[in-house]
């Protein structure tokens, strides 16, 4: 029988000493095991170890050594006479997303991830296999510095944040599975923003395509013609201005799913806002974000924005309050981040109660600013910079989310963009 020391692998001698203090005596699943050396280090100490692999990876030194896939075995075989002896050690042979379901909810200690390093591979692996930890157990990842790929890098600090990284040895780091957060994105649409919506896909598919990993809710709802605040001009006007009469076509939901298959729709239906007297319309449909208790963490960002950039730094903020602004009532929620503290229910509620002031085209931004006006951090200026603060030079390089990004034909598109902004809908067509 090998000694783990034995074993060729990508995990240098000190890494694997941190695993062995985290998996002594526990029970543990290793997604990554290539030729066999940190399950067997993990196997000398732990009560056993669940060892998943496709067994297809190259074993040319590559610069990505470990990742590239065959289409055949290349280290079942030496894993298999690696492991010889470890009694604790049960490989599982294939892709980790077809065993997670297989294993039982809250039973083991630890899981280390060393597999695919891509970001939607780590992500997934994290959030597929996260049940099976017990209440106290630990994530162990290694490659955290790179090694050509940030996957892992970007992962960690989403979920979980580099605040929460308890040790990091070399390239190896662990967190706790209590401080994991469920991230994700929302927006609001109605039929009249779809073709927005199209383009702010598009752009994130081209610029940050880790987003099309996450989960992303779409707030929708219908005009309630019964609210007494609402005129027939009023109405009129609203609809000729924001395109909106009918909440989302069922056609429509389903072009969303083709284009965001993460996509879940929050149809709020008809909007009851009569205690309060809010116009049902939806520039005050961003309240309802803050009752999706289900995240700990999410970004809401307008449908008429382009992501230009790497709009993943955002997720790693983990304010209660994120928001550009410049103080008074000079902030604008066409995006923001916000933390676990004001997902809930009672912060929903608490904003719903709130004076409306005055309609407006700015919806309940007002409300917002006044309800977190002493929890806001400032954004940088770079994840929501205004289309009309553009002028002819060239766009400002370091733009990751550019907001009110109009359509040529209308007449804002014709009137306040410069030519290069106005390409830049035709690009992401
Ligand atoms: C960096 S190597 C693991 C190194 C190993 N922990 C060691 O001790 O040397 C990455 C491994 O992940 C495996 N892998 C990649 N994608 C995978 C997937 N989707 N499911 C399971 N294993 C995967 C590869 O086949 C490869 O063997």
């Amino acid at each position: 029988m090998l000694s783990w020391r034995e074993v060729p692998g990508l995990v240098s001698d000190d890494e694997c000493e941190t695993l062995q203090q985290l998996s002594k005596g526990k029970k543990c699943i290793e997604i990554g095991s290539w030729k066999g050396r940190t399950a067997a280090c993990m196997a000398t100490v732990a009560e056993d170890v669940i060892a998943i692999d496709t067994f297809k990876a190259s074993t040319e030194p590559l610069p990505l050594l470990g990742q590239h896939q065959e289409s055949f075995f290349t280290t079942l075989e030496e894993f298999s006479e690696n492991i010889k002896g470890y009694k604790n050690i049960n490989p599982c042979v294939g892709e980790s997303k077809y065993f997670a379901d297989l294993l039982p909810d809250g039973e083991f200690d630890l899981l280390f991830i060393d597999g695919m390093h891509t970001f939607p591979n780590v992500y997934e692996d994290v959030t597929l296999y996260i049940s099976k930890l017990k209440d106290d157990g630990i994530i162990a990842f290694h490659d955290y510095f790179g090694n050509g790929l940030d996957g892992v890098t970007k992962t960690v600090d989403i979920l979980f944040g580099k605040e929460c990284i308890q040790q990091i040895t070399r390239s190896l780091c662990w967190v706790y599975k209590r401080d994991f957060k469920k991230v994700g994105l929302a927006t609001i649409l109605t039929d009249g923003y779809v073709s927005y919506f199209t383009h702010f896909v598009n752009s994130i598919k081209r610029n940050c395509p880790e987003i099309m990993s996450l989960p992303m809710k779409i707030i929708t709802g219908r005009f309630n013609e019964d609210l007494p605040l609402c005129s027939e001009e009023e109405k009129r006007n609203y609809i000729r201005q924001n395109g909106f009469s009918s909440g989302l076509s069922e056609a429509n939901k389903s072009k969303i799913k083709r284009m965001f298959p993460n996509a879940e729709f929050k149809d709020i239906g008809l909007v009851e806002r009569k205690a309060n007297g809010l116009i049902p319309n939806p520039h005050y449909w961003q309240i309802e974000s803050f009752n999706l208790s289900e995240y700990d963490k999410l970004i809401y960002v307008d449908s008429d924005i382009l992501c230009l950039g790497d709009m993943t730094e955002l997720l790693s903020f983990n304010y209660d309050m994120g928001v550009w602004g410049n103080g008074g009532y000079d902030y604008n929620y066409g995006v923001f981040t916000v933390g676990k503290k004001f997902l809930n229910r009672e912060t929903y509620e608490s904003i719903l109660k709130l004076d409306p002031k005055e309609q407006n085209h700015h919806g309940c931004q007002d409300m917002l600013i006044d309800y977190f006006r002493d929890h806001m951090t400032i954004l940088p200026k770079k994840f929501n910079y205004m289309s009309t603060w553009l002028t002819m030079n060239p766009l400002p390089e370091d733009i990751v989310l550019l907001h009110y990004i109009y359509k040529p034909d209308t007449q804002f598109g014709r009137e306040r963009l410069p030519h290069h902004a106005i390409k830049l809908w035709e690009e992401y067509e």
